[in-house]
């Protein structure tokens, strides 16, 4: 049985291929790991991960696709059986498969840029995960923030916004603004694998905190 981890935001451009590509390298030099693009026909996932195994080719690391939500129910079934963790990359909008990719999930991490676009659009997913409570309860779904900006005090004053608006649980780790998160994800790499010490210590933080919070959940 695998560790799930699904990546869900309504909002395109959130940082979910950003999470998913990250999570799932590093997960993958503990364990086999499928990282599964359900953000189809654009594929940022299926992309990174073509360009990663011509460079850096991994038994480790598998790809599948799911272009609807049962086809992501078949995939998650039959990669549990040979992977310790699953990584889902979500898409924007389709509330079906976002609801699908909650139910499935161990965790559900909700990524969050400290602008107020991103939090107005973030209250549509409440909606869903409600939906998603109802088949099951204890869905956990989290945020984590991303493109923050420590030092400023929009971000801060957005960050305080969301605790008291939006009632979802955040995770310590968060991501900076960081142009190694982008030219990572270009070059098929991990974040992991980039000069800049900060994001590295970034993702490596948010990969351990996703790990402590699986390890805690009874099987
Ligand atoms: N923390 C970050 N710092 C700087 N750039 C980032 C960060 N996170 C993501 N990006 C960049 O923002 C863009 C969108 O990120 P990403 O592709 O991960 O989001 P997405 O939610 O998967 O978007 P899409 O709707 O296109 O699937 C990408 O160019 C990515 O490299
Ligand atoms: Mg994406």
């Amino acid at each position: 049985m695998s560790r799930i981890v699904g990546i869900i935001q309504t909002k395109g451009g959130a940082g979910r291929s950003t999470f998913a590509t990250n999570l799932a390298a590093h997960f993958s030099l503990q364990a086999p790991t499928t990282l599964i693009d359900c953000d189809l026909p654009q594929g940022t996932s299926s992309s990174w991960y073509a360009l990663r195994q011509a460079e850096l080719p991994s038994k480790n690391l598998l790809l599948a696709k799911a272009h609807t939500h049962l086809e992501l129910i078949q995939k998650a079934k039959e990669h549990s059986a040979v992977s310790g963790y699953l990584v889902i990359d979500g898409p924007p909008r389709l509330a079906e498969m976002t609801r699908t990719i909650m139910i499935l999930s161990d965790l559900s991490l909700i990524p969050l840029g400290a602008s107020a676009a991103e939090i107005w659009s973030t209250t549509d997913l409440l909606q869903t995960l409600d939906e998603a409570r109802h088949y099951k309860p204890d869905v956990d779904a989290r945020l984590v923030w991303t493109r923050f900006r420590a030092q400023t005090r929009e971000a801060q004053e957005l960050k305080d916004a969301v605790q008291k608006g939006l009632k979802l649980k955040e995770l310590q780790a968060r991501l900076g603004y960081r142009v190694a998160f982008s030219e990572a994800l270009a070059r098929g790499l991990s974040v992991e694998e980039c000069a800049d010490r900060n994001a590295r210590e970034e993702a490596i933080s948010l990969a351990e905190e996703v790990q402590r919070i699986l390890a805690e959940k009874k099987r």
